[in-house]
């Protein structure tokens, strides 16, 4: 079932998500959902509160990327990918700059500065636990969806002068002025 996404501006985007336990009601179908409404919206990675749950769940699958042309380090990363209770350990590794975007903020793009290395500890979808080194392009999905089980989102690591260019089209996020292709909240 595809869900709705929801918008820079809604509340639950900005709230420090809980962890879940393995009893955590349809888990399975959530996680499916969530699969279903990210390819749906052509994104790579989906975070719980963007479709409205406050828990620390994500998903990633890159597979709509190029990695024969564009990305050849992902050729042998994990298409998909599912985090549960995910906290990032450990950052290090160059700062690198690339060009961001999020189904929650539709129509914007910006350069993100962030650690090319991560050492992450999370729970699979049966529960079993990892911890488990990522980098370049994967460790920054990841950081960007790991953002939003903390209430952050990638505008808030930009300039303060980049922030001001796009301060209108955010707004109009707000507002709910901005169409999109998928279904929005
Ligand atoms: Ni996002």
């Amino acid at each position: 079932m595809i869900l709705p996404v929801y918008l820079y501006g809604s509340g639950v985007l900005r709230e420090v998500a809980k962890p879940i336990t393995e009893d955590y009601p349809n888990i399975r179908e959530l996680i499916d959902n969530m699969f279903e409404t990210m390819r749906n919206a052509d994104g790579i990675g989906l975070a719980a509160p963007q479709i409205g749950l406050s828990i620390r769940l994500f998903v990633i699958d890159i597979s709509p990327l190029d990695t024969e042309r564009d990305f050849p380090q992902l050729r042998d990363c994990p298409k998909q990918k599912i985090f549960i209770n995910a906290e990032i350990t450990e950052r290090y590794g160059d700062t690198v700059i690339y060009e961001e975007g999020c189904l929650s903020i539709p129509k914007i793009n910006e350069k993100v500065p962030r650690p090319d290395k991560i050492k992450i500890k999370y729970l699979d979808e049966t529960f079993r636990e990892h911890e488990d080194e990522f980098e370049g392009y994967f460790a920054r999905v990841i950081q960007h969806e790991c953002d939003h089980i903390d209430g952050k989102m990638f505008v808030d690591h930009i300039s303060p002068l980049r922030k001001q260019l796009i301060k209108s089209k955010l707004a109009d996020i707000v507002k709910r002025k901005t169409t999109c292709s998928y279904k929005t909240k």
